[in-house]
């Protein structure tokens, strides 16, 4: 029996409260499969930097490294500032392990509401594939002039020929895979003057590479308003950093809630584990109350068989998902997909589904 080694860190708020589920969805079909899962925990947070000043022990990664995956449920809480708890976990983990594919699928799961008027499952679903390693993100700039009429700040961006051709190949090849040859480009090389040309180049030279790839650039501003009016003519779309970021909330959004989307921070070449995580973040407001739906740490415990090769245990566990989703009635459902259940009875009725989706 194959056992993967994965390294389980729930983090802060809702990120403890969904990961059990996940886990014990993970365990059943390990069950149903015949693979098993040794878990090593965590428990990372922002407890830990309160405690100690840091969000991680130093050999945090080393520890890490040992694994063959991560999961993660999420970081930050109103007790330590975001740029710290983030840039203390979260983003090294993303950097250091190279996961520069940030792979997020957009789709609208059967019996979840709709925000937009007479969209059915199949009109949306399309793939985000988020830069992840550099661009906006950066510690790169600082405080000028502090404490004079003069003062500024300065956030530079980075966008390398390596890491742009990376993400950009990665998504022409996510597009064939997929049988789907059409790849969407966020850009906004009308304001900004240096990186979104420079982005803009990168895909124009990609594309001639990808003759059989149908594509179309748009400025981000209008991209959002296209996501919104014809989310139909989507099927892989890449971004930079920040622009990924953004357009995986408001697609999700589009779909109901934020809270049912995966998150797959990837490292392709397989030479360092990759990690996975809800979209969602610590979400404060409802933290501690028992009503998180767990459904986007579940999603992206099902892409994690998938990166680890486990196609057919990752497929029951969405099509598992997707048979909660479409039960009629509020009992299953939790409150942010309209029903009462709690974490635990939306988790429960997961792995009962798993019967059914062998
Ligand atoms: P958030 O995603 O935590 O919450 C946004 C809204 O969505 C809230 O109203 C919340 O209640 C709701 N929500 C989120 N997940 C839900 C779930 N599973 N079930 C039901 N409702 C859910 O975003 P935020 O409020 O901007 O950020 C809160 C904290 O989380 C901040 O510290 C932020 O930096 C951090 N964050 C972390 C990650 C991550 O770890 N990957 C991602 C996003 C935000
Ligand atoms: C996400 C989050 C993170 C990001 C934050 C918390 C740094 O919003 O995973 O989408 O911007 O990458
Ligand atoms: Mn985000």
């Amino acid at each position: 029996m194959t056992t993967y080694k994965i390294a389980v860190i729930p983090g802060d708020g809702i990120g403890k409260e969904v990961m059990a589920p996940a886990l014990k969805v993970l365990d059943r079909v390990g069950e149903l499969c015949g693979i098993s899962f040794g878990y090593s925990h965590f428990d990372w947070s922002c407890e830990t930097w309160l405690a100690t000043g840091s969000m991680m022990p130093a050999d945090g990664m080393d520890r890490l490294s040992q694994h063959d995956a991560i999961l993660l449920g999420a970081v930050g809480y109103p007790t330590v500032p975001d740029h710290i708890s983030l840039w203390g976990m979260l983003i090294p983990i993303r950097r250091d392990f190279d996961q520069y594919v940030n792979l997020r699928p957009v789709r609208l799961l059967p019996g979840v509401p709709c925000p937009l008027a007479g969209r059915e499952p199949g009109d949306i679903d399309f793939w985000i594939v988020r830069e992840n390693t550099e661009g906006e993100y950066s510690q790169i700039g600082g405080r000028f002039a502090e404490g004079s009429e003069a003062e500024g700040v300065v956030q530079t961006s980075v966008f390398t020929r390596r890491g742009t051709d990376r993400i950009i190949r990665y998504a022409f090849e996510l597009a064939r895979k997929l049988g789907r040859p059409h790849v969407s480009s966020a850009t906004k090389s009308n304001g900004l003057f240096h990186s979104m040309p420079y982005w803009d180049e990168r895909f124009s030279a990609m594309a001639a590479a990808y003759p059989d790839v149908r594509t179309d650039s748009h400025h981000i501003d209008i991209l959002a308003a296209r996501f919104v009016m014809h989310p139909d003519r989507f099927d892989v779309v890449v971004g930079s950093n920040l622009f990924g970021d953004i357009l995986s909330d408001l697609g999700p959004g589009m779909t109901g809630t934020i809270a049912i989307a995966p998150s797959a921070n990837i490292n392709p070449e397989k030479k360092f584990p990759s990690m996975f995580e809800p979209v969602h973040g610590s979400a404060p407001d409802i933290a501690g109350q028992g009503i998180a739906n767990p459904i986007g740490q579940i999603w992206a415990a099902s892409m994690m068989l998938d990166h680890l090769g486990e196609p057919e245990a990752a497929a029951m566990i969405l099509r598992a998902i997707e048979q909660v989703t479409a039960t009629p009635g509020v009992a299953l459902r939790t409150p942010d997909m309209g029903g009462t259940a709690s974490t635990t009875t939306c988790g429960d009725a997961v792995v009962a589904a798993l019967e059914q989706a062998v």
